[in-house]
């Protein structure tokens, strides 16, 4: 498999570095706006904007400007957008009904761009946390957060996402079982085209910090989420995972966080071949974007890198933050 190197001088690998053509011609991977899926926030009102302070650039927008965010996207060329919603505390209660209301934030922004923008692929969330009381992905009863019941829960939340026209569901929560039981109940309710990309290696890690002060789960979360997120130390752990995910009918899988766990996107795409994602989260977001505010580091420059680190990786397409901007970069070409 690896090529030889014949010793130098005869071999001189500068030779296909002298040059942007040679360059161009020896490089690897390729990053394009094909590749982006642009994670945004959603609240209430109309014509709202309102910054997240620990994600400079990044607002919660109201569903009007959420449509405007979709049509923006479009134009860029990128092909999916997912949404996250701010819950007003008054409707998080424990049990988290909100979570399959046919008419919450969220599934009335899947079909109000569903209706304006048609092509685009709406990716959705799917886990308690904006709707629970105490800020878990799962139903929490005595303190432990129960898997079974937490499924049942995500089934419908699934099920009301899919009627409004959700293209890509995205199960975040990391309960066992929860993708077939999702794939099944798809199936029976004639959805059988959804796709579901799987948070399959998701690992329970303290660069999602930014992100729960957008959704306003932040102040709810009551302890830790280490009983069903991944622990950092572990990798053959993701790869069942992945196959588990695979076997119940995920049709896409999902590394989570990006950056610091490069070495599982590879592994997964090497072992399973499968379409293969990285979530690029708001703390890889935050950190980058507070070192170039300060001047320390170039953000156009770390931001393409970084994006291109996913590719290398062996990841089809990545979610994040940079997406419009990163589009807007690779369009002027
Ligand atoms: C919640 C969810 C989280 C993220 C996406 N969905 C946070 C968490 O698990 O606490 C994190 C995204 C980010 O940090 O950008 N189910």
């Amino acid at each position: 498999m690896r090529p030889t190197v014949a010793p130098f001088p005869t071999t001189r690998l500068r030779r296909t570095r002298r040059t942007p053509a040679l360059r161009d011609l020896v490089r690897e991977n390729t990053l394009t706006t094909g590749d982006l899926i642009w994670p945004i926030f959603i609240r209430e009102g109309e014509g709202v904007e309102e910054p997240v302070p620990s994600m400079p650039g990044v607002v919660r927008r109201s569903v009007d400007l959420a449509v405007k965010a979709a049509e923006e996207a479009a134009a860029l060329g990128i092909p999916a957008i997912c949404l996250f919603p701010y819950t007003d505390p008054s409707l998080k209660t424990e049990t988290c009904e909100e979570a399959w209301n046919p008419d919450n934030l969220s599934n009335r922004t899947i079909r109000a761009i569903k209706a304006a923008v048609p092509d685009i692929a709406v990716m959705t969330d799917i886990a308690l946390d904006p709707y629970n009381a105490n800020g878990h992905d799962g139903i929490v009863r005595d303190g432990i957060i129960v898997n079974d019941e937490t499924v049942e829960a995500l089934v419908k939340m699934a099920l009301a996402q899919a009627e409004c026209g959700a293209d890509i569901l995205g199960p975040s929560d990391m309960m066992d079982g929860r993708i077939g039981a999702m794939r099944a109940a798809l199936e029976k309710a004639g959805h059988s085209d959804v796709t579901i990309m799987s948070y399959t290696a998701k690992y329970a890690s303290a660069f999602y910090g930014p992100f729960r002060d957008a959704v306003g789960a932040s102040g709810a979360l009551k302890g830790d989420k280490k009983t069903y997120q991944m622990d950092p130390a572990n990798s053959d752990e993701a790869i069942r995972l992945v196959e588990r995910d695979l076997m119940e009918g995920a049709d896409m899988i999902m590394v989570k966080p990006g950056m610091p766990y490069l070495d599982i996107c590879r592994r997964v795409k090497d072992e399973f071949g499968v379409p293969t994602y990285a979530y690029q989260v708001s703390g890889e977001y935050a950190m980058l974007m507070a070192a170039a505010q300060n001047g320390w580091l170039d953000r156009e420059k770390v931001m393409m890198e970084s994006l291109m680190s996913f590719k290398r990786a062996g990841c089809d397409g990545i979610l994040t933050y940079f997406a419009p901007e990163a589009a807007r970069v690779l369009n002027a070409g």
